[in-house]
């Protein structure tokens, strides 16, 4: 086979066969196929898509670029959880304790990754003595035992899906609709997950902006899912505001806290639950997703939920103190009101600004190597709907010295602010089986 035919033959529109995918994502993660051969083909797929034969091919032949996380040896239906990305979102931390406290399994393995806040493994570390660091037999005892372990990243999880992702970075072939399915995808069948919950955000903190592009992407991944064998749904939810009120790292964890206490933001809550339904669903824990909601719904109300996650707490080294008093996680020095310099109605927050803000101030990484501060960020005190006046706290920033002044600004050009009455947003867009 030569590479140069594979480009020409998908640059015209053909379809490429199984065997010549393999060879491609082969010779392309050991190094004979160079990267400008792999851009160009992008290029070809960016232009003339691919079937839904050769994404579920890509897919698994990424998957298998690298390791496989085996959990047979975990009993039950393992449901993993992912989320395309948007600012404010903590829902694995409170979610993966509500489900694991009905009974399902939760073998999650996250990573640090780049962005406005640290991923859902830093922000776990916020805790005091929490820790990520174990190995698989230790993961797999714990979830056996406790339903529930999170752990960080080991081995060689998905090489060419690294390795294309960069290269697709830096040659305009990111926003490609088969290329970003299968790079998901590829990464959840790796990870072993029976059974697949997607959360795609919507809107201008996500990378989908419109509902259409989020759609798209949500049912290519879901029949990517059911192509290669592995149960998948998607939530199209939005992301035209952060997710909850916190953004950054400790104060992300003290609001998924309150959501198993039966208090926190509406949304965060309700994104939760919806999830969460699926992913119980999904599991056969229950006859159906309202059923599955009950059982969380129950298990906040009757504090199973909360208890779940300070055994999980305990059980990876924390301090489950931390969950009924939450400032023994690190605190900003520095908290300032952000004001609204005119009354009315807020008609959007722009999430990307928000999130922007919270790196200023330190809570995120550009690079791999920058520390993050797990104690800044900023509280949201007004969101999409509300009313404010003049003068009136939008948000507040908590702060370490660093980066005040421009997380000011992009909060207050965050924030737009209009005469007349505006609706809250719909949180959820749809549900896709
Ligand atoms: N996230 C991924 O993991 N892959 C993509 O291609 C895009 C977003």
């Amino acid at each position: 086979m030569r590479m140069v035919d594979l480009i020409d033959k998908k640059r015209d529109g053909e379809a490429l066969t199984k065997e010549e995918i393999r060879w491609v994502i082969d010779g392309y993660t050991n190094g004979t196929i160079p990267d400008y051969q792999m851009a160009a083909l992008s290029m070809a797929i960016y232009f003339k898509d691919m079937n839904k034969e050769e994404r579920a091919e890509l897919t698994l032949a990424m998957a298998e670029s690298g390791d496989m996380i085996d959990l047979s040896a975990i009993k039950g239906v393992k449901v993993d959880k992912h989320s395309t990305g948007g600012v404010g979102d903590k829902t694995t931390i409170a979610l993966a304790p509500l489900v694991a406290s009905v009974g399902v399994p939760v073998a999650k393995m996250s990573g640090r990754g780049l962005g406005h806040t640290g991923g859902t493994i830093d922000k776990l570390e916020a805790i005091p003595g929490f820790s990520v660091e174990m190995d698989t037999d230790t993961f797999l005892k714990q979830v056996n035992e406790q339903r529930l372990a999170l752990a960080g990243q080991t081995g060689n999880l998905t090489p060419a899906d690294k390795k294309l992702y960069s290269l697709r970075d830096v040659t305009g072939t990111v926003n490609s609709t088969p290329l970003i399915a299968s790079s998901i995808m590829s990464k959840k069948i790796a990870s072993g997950a029976d059974a697949i919950v997607l959360d795609v955000k919507c809107g201008s903190g996500a990378f989908m902006k419109t509902l259409d592009h989020a759609v798209e992407l949500a049912e290519a991944m879901v029949e990517i899912g059911s192509s290669v064998g592995r149960e998948t749904m998607a939530v199209i939810s939005d992301m035209s505001q952060p997710l909850g009120r916190a953004v950054g790292n400790a104060l992300e964890v003290k609001e998924a806290f309150a959501v198993l206490k039966g208090e926190g933001p509406a949304d965060v809550r309700e994104l939760c639950l919806v999830l969460g339904s699926h992913m119980v669903y999904l599991a056969k824990r229950a006859e159906s997703v309202q059923a599955a909601r009950q059982l969380l719904e129950e298990a906040i109300q009757n504090g199973d939920a909360l208890e779940k996650l300070k055994a999980f707490i305990a059980s990876q080294g924390g301090d489950p103190s931390v969950v009924e008093n939450p400032a023994q996680m690190p605190q900003a020095s520095e908290q300032i009101a952000v004001s609204a310099q005119k009354a009315g109605y807020i008609k959007e927050i722009a999430a990307d600004k928000i999130g922007t803000a919270a790196m200023q101030l330190g809570a995120g990484r550009a690079t791999k190597e920058d520390q993050i501060d797990l104690a800044v960020g900023l509280v949201l005190e007004k969101k999409t709907g509300d009313y404010v006046e003049e003068g009136e706290t939008l948000a507040t920033l908590f702060a370490n010295e660093q980066g005040i002044e421009e997380a000011r600004k992009l909060v207050e050009q965050a924030y737009h602010i209009v005469d007349e009455k505006v609706e809250q947003p719909t949180l959820i867009y749809k549900e896709i089986y």
